[in-house]
């Protein structure tokens, strides 16, 4: 039996790790492996939490951090602290308030929040719940007419910024959301997409592929990007990024900001963990340019972590879903406290009160 959302927070839920586990309870199987899984055999989703977990924080003591502050300027917008909701498709798969919920939440935190192309809610309706950052996430779309109306709906609802995903044209192998059986359950859709003009029906002779001739001919390109990024004034931000020449490349071609991510560990598998990239992209970018960071996120020390390997912020991808899940919006609004409070004594703990002190020289 699927568990309802709690409505008091049991003395045992402290941490996001507490979220994930208690999470299966309140998510149906299926779903539940569709959220938690990753690529093919879970490689890269793996490699993601390891390799965080191999780094160490070098404290120095006896420093004075009553001036410390987590906020920082992310293209030029003043951010409370150094995290965003990652873009999430279907939050109405774990609650039936959906991306609303979640939405509430971030406002009350003063955390911002990517919105998915994908989003079980219209992008207009989360935009009015939400009083901090607001990013639109765009999913190209085959037809570049559609794809702009999309676009130009985001900006009129107030998004300040375009998030394009680029690592995701497919969704790669999902084993274990297949084993399970994971399908869209009914109530749950794409509803920004709802207009999107029929697909034309192709079909194959045996030396086609449905991979290379079938889906990735609707998969955008370098040309696309530069199309869309000329037709909008919103900044455009790229998201998925690993290979440090598509991030210098980016940055040659005047988009605002990368996002390294592997999209946590659910396109191609056997991919590097994110946050072993991470140091590489801000390397080849240099320190000026905006780089956003996800994949594994779960501790204020993750956090910690990946601002000193660069990192201007970074993305909360599956905990939003679970603390969703589990308690709803205030189940998410804790989630992000609890973040925000663990970011605070790692920071006050290793010495570096303030954000533009966080380097590598605290990392062993
Ligand atoms: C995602 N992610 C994602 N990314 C995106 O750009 N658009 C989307 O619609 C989605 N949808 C989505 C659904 C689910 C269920 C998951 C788990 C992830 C990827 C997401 O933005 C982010 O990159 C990862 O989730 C980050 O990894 P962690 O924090 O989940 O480890
Ligand atoms: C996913 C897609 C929706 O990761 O981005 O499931």
């Amino acid at each position: 039996m699927v568990q309802a959302p709690l409505t008091t927070l049991p003395t045992d839920l402290v941490s996001l790790s507490d979220y994930a586990r208690y999470a299966p309870k309140h998510i149906p199987h299926a779903i539940y492996e569709y959220i938690a899984g990753g690529g093919a055999d879970e490689v890269t989703l793996n490699r993601n939490r390891a390799k965080l977990d191999d780094l160490h924080i070098l404290p120095t003591a006896l420093n004075d951090s009553t001036q410390g502050t987590t906020q920082t300027e992310i293209l030029g917008e003043v951010w409370r602290h150094p995290m965003m909701l990652a873009p999430i498709a279907f939050h109405k798969l774990v609650h039936p308030d959906g991306e609303v919920a979640t939405a509430q939440a971030a406002s009350i935190l003063e955390t911002g929040m990517m919105v998915s192309t994908l989003s079980s809610v219209e992008l207009e309706t989360i935009a009015d719940e939400l009083d901090s950052p607001k990013w639109f996430q765009l999913y190209f779309q085959q037809s570049r007419d559609f794809t702009l109306s999309l676009v130009k709906r985001a900006q009129a609802a107030g998004y300040s910024a375009l998030v394009i995903t680029i690592d995701a044209p497919l969704h790669g192998i999902r084993n274990r959301a297949q084993r399970a059986g994971f399908s869209l359950p009914e109530g749950v859709s794409a509803v920004n997409l709802k207009d999107r003009p029929p697909l034309p029906s192709a079909s194959f002779d045996l030396s086609q592929s449905i991979v290379f001739q079938g889906m990735m001919s609707e998969a955008p390109t370098w040309a696309d990007i530069q199309w869309l990024q000329s037709q909008t004034d919103m900044p455009v931000v790229l998201k998925g990024i690993l290979n440090p020449k598509d991030a210098v490349k980016a940055q040659s071609l005047g988009m605002a900001g990368v996002i390294v991510s592997n999209h946590g560990g659910r396109t191609l598998d056997c991919l590097p963990s994110s946050i072993e990239m991470l140091p590489k992209v801000r390397a080849a970018v240099g320190s000026d340019y905006p780089v956003l960071f996800d994949g594994g996120i779960e501790r204020g020390t993750d956090v910690f972590k990946a601002l000193a390997l660069g990192a201007d912020a970074v993305l909360i991808g599956r905990p939003q879903l679970y603390s969703l899940a589990v308690a709803g919006a205030m189940g998410v609004g804790h989630m992000l406290r609890v973040l925000r409070e663990e970011l605070e004594v790692t920071m006050a703990l290793a010495g570096t009160p303030t954000i533009d002190e966080i380097t590598d020289e605290y990392l062993v």
